[in-house]
């Protein structure tokens, strides 16, 4: 039984997904929950990109020991430099470097003949290999590239030092078929590809990225390059729960499986949805609400006469919970964190105190505390982004059946404190525009969402809003039982990541 290694680009291509911008604290915190699901690779960022994305990437190669963390680069010098030097800490560092080799791409975009294109890539590994022994490369829009070329090409890598050659349907225009057999073609023809291990990368432009890299592996390939919930540039990269519970549900079909550790999917899928403000639709496959859920009387007599009857894979193996009432007022700092054991919640020392006093805060107002609630004031723990900006000292809105609803607002910076009064067009507008009053931050919103956290009148709501200034797209979250307290801390949170973040480079624009 061959290994399937999972590769997972949630933290870089993932981010490239318009609007899923993550800050530092964020992107640290996904990678540990990849690590703890046992991800092989995790491709923490693209350095070049910004300093901000460098440190990202470093900081990410230093703390995560249990996966290799690969940092992106295009096949130039500066670029591989920049990697080498992010990853210079970690403990597993790759580098994965790339250039397109598509007629259309290499006229159109790179302005190169293909002789250079494959000057260009044998030089990128070879310098990366300075660096580290374990490089990766990928001939964009390999998809849409002539055959004889991407031998020629990845022959020509692997002789360099590639270990690993990732082939990537770039623009998702291939079919499972046609991709299969792309990937089996290349194994039986390069003469050196016994010295690398075949990757699959697949964009959804068709729906078929999943199909496709499923499709690339019963043909040789070995690794997959997947994302969380899908997330990716435009219609998204194939979905990593979707890939790792394929393989593992039909062992009859595939001769590999990975060790991905299962449970942690529904988690690490909230985690993202959450962090980038991206709902998971309700019928997703694994990790939408209702995957698991049986509506007909038919299907709920067969499950109760015996599961198998109409359920393939068991939503605990995936990591669903049975979301119990946990906890309440009275629940004592010996219980709440047990549970939080229990779940595998991680909150450092010097961090209980304050989630501590957050929960009582919450039992105050919620008489049930279920897991989904711990593990909400847990984000809120882990993500200090806003810290040090414009904190909510207090927040007033009146609304009533005729007139137009009027926010007064105060936050606190620092030792100052400042009050904003403003009407809107609904109490969350009123008290965003309180809030500009003050900041006049010269944002654009982008998204305003709301979800519930649990069920019930009495459920907190968890909203999401999306600022954008110069280019710079930004996710805040806030949770709460007042729905107009929870958009105003979303929206607080977002202005911090605003003031903090700088621009970033795309990897797959201003090329060479
Ligand atoms: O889609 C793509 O081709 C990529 C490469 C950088 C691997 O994301
Ligand atoms: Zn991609």
């Amino acid at each position: 039984m061959d290994k399937l290694i999972i590769f997972d680009t949630t933290l870089r291509d993932g981010e490239q997904s318009p609007g899923a911008s993550m800050t530092r604290d964020e992107k640290l915190n996904i990678a540990r929950a990849l690590e703890k699901m046992r991800v092989d690779v995790i491709e923490a960022g693209f350095p070049i990109a910004s300093p901000d994305e460098f440190e990202s990437v470093k900081q990410i190669g230093k703390a995560v020991t249990g996966s290799t963390v690969c940092g992106l680069a295009r096949a130039l010098d500066k670029d591989i430099d920049r990697a080498g030097e992010a990853l210079r800490t970690a403990a597993r560092p790759r580098i994965h470097t790339f250039i397109a080799t598509s007629p259309i791409h290499m006229e159109q975009k790179l302005h190169m003949q293909p002789e250079q294109v494959i000057d260009h890539a044998v030089a990128a590994v070879k310098r990366a290999r300075k660096y580290t022994d374990d490089v990766e490369f990928s001939p964009e829009d390999a998809g849409r590239s002539e055959r004889d070329f991407l031998c020629r090409i990845v022959e020509a890598v692997i002789a360099a030092g590639a270990g690993t050659i990732n082939i990537p349907d770039t623009v998702g225009y291939s079919l499972p078929f046609q991709f299969g057999e792309l990937v089996g073609e290349l194994i039986g023809r390069i003469p050196n590809s016994d010295q690398a291990v075949f990757s699959v990368h697949c964009h959804n432009d068709l729906g078929l990225a999943v199909a496709n890299s499923l499709s690339a592996v019963r043909c040789g390939a070995r690794q997959v390059e997947c994302t969380i919930n899908g997330l990716g540039e435009r219609a998204g990269n194939a979905s990593l729960e979707e890939i790792v519970m394929a393989v593992r549900t039909r062992q009859d079909v595939f001769d590999c499986d990975t060790e991905i550790n299962t449970t942690q999917i529904v988690p690490t899928s909230r985690l993202v949805s959450s962090v980038t403000g991206f709902p998971v639709q309700p019928n997703k496959a694994i990790v939408g609400a209702n995957a698991f859920a049986h509506e007909s009387g038919i299907h709920q007599d067969g499950v109760l006469k015996y599961r198998e009857t109409y359920e393939i894979m068991r939503a605990q193996d995936v990591g669903w919970s049975d979301n119990r009432i946990v906890l309440g007022k009275h629940s004592g700092r010996r219980a709440i964190m047990d549970r939080i054991q229990k779940l595998g919640i991680m909150i450092e020392d010097d961090e209980m105190d304050a989630f501590f006093a957050h929960f009582k805060e919450l039992a105050d107002r919620k008489h049930e505390i279920y897991d989904d609630d711990l593990r909400r004031l847990a984000l809120v723990e882990a993500d200090q982004s806003d810290q040090g900006v414009y904190q909510l000292i207090d927040l007033e809105v009146t609304s009533k059946v005729g007139t137009t609803p009027v926010a007064r607002v105060t936050l606190a910076r620092g030792n100052e404190q400042f009050d904003g009064e403003a009407s809107g067009g609904g109490p969350v507008d009123a008290s965003f525009r309180a809030i500009e009053e003050i900041v006049n931050s010269e944002s654009e919103l982008q998204l305003y969402s709301v979800n519930n956290i649990t069920t019930g009148t009495d459920a907190q709501g968890e909203v999401t809003v999306r600022l954008r200034k110069n280019g710079v797209v930004v996710n805040g979250q806030g949770a709460h039982t007042d729905i107009v307290i929870a958009s105003a801390h979303a929206y607080l949170n977002a202005l911090g990541k605003l003031i903090r973040e700088p621009g970033r480079m795309h990897p797959q624009l201003d090329h060479i």
